[in-house]
């Protein structure tokens, strides 16, 4: 007798920007393989004039606005869990979050960092910041990191991570630009991996995952 099928995952993707990598998420989910394991079902972000808001509009995703004095009072978890959601991803999200959604989503969230932690990362390390420091350090290399979420900024168990080779002569908007495109390539595919092995579907033998899972 065939298994019964394996009931889809609910992804809800946390943005304080303009979401580019939310809609890689969004349209990698949306159909083909991301299709086969998952929806995503919601997009919150802190800030009421963020770009996200429209690209989950754009794929018919319910996306929500709650300030910053509400996450933390109990309204991120309570509405996480009134939508059943069982992964959550950090997408450009700038807050910390609450230690009760930590714990309620201890091993299914994740954070993308446009740099290799433990280099570049903690408060204050987001976006041009980072790659500006990037440059300033000299670096002949730079990437992205996939981790899961603890309480403190960037500081969680490492998932995956990307390397690009930087140029002497590349500017920090240009080593934006490649880091941009690592994340876009990666974040959905890292992803879908770790949630078919959550699933139950080993999946190390057949994608990228094998060779950067630690
Ligand atoms: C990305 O570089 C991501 O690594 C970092 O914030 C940026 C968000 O960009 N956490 P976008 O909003 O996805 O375009």
């Amino acid at each position: 007798m065939a298994n019964a099928p394996q009931e889809k995952a609910r992804i809800a993707v946390l943005a304080s920007g303009a979401g580019s990598n939310a809609e890689a998420l969004l349209s990698h989910f949306a159909e083909g393989s991301g299709a086969e394991v998952a929806d995503v079902v919601w997009v919150c972000t802190n800030r009421r004039g963020a770009g996200v808001r429209a690209r989950a509009e754009k794929f018919g995703v319910e996306e929500s606005h709650i300030p910053k004095a509400e996450m933390t009072t109990g309204a991120l978890l309570e509405a996480l869990q009134r939508r059943r959601i069982d992964w959550v991803a950090l997408a450009g999200f700038l807050l910390k979050v609450p230690g009760q959604v930590c714990d309620a989503f201890e091993g299914r969230m994740v954070n993308i960092h446009p740099a290799l932690l433990p280099k570049f990362g903690g408060a204050g390390m987001y976006g041009m910041h980072v790659h500006r420091a990037v440059k300033e350090a000299g670096e002949s290399v730079s990437g992205m990191t996939i981790h899961f979420v603890n309480e403190q900024y960037d500081d969680g168990d490492i998932v995956f991570q990307g390397e690009v080779d930087l140029r002497p002569e590349d500017a920090p908007e240009d080593i934006a630009a490649k880091v941009m495109e690592l994340e876009h390539r990666h974040y959905p595919q890292v992803l879908e991996g770790l949630i078919r092995l959550a699933q139950g579907t080993d999946v190390r033998d057949r994608t990228h995952l094998k060779s950067h899972m630690r």
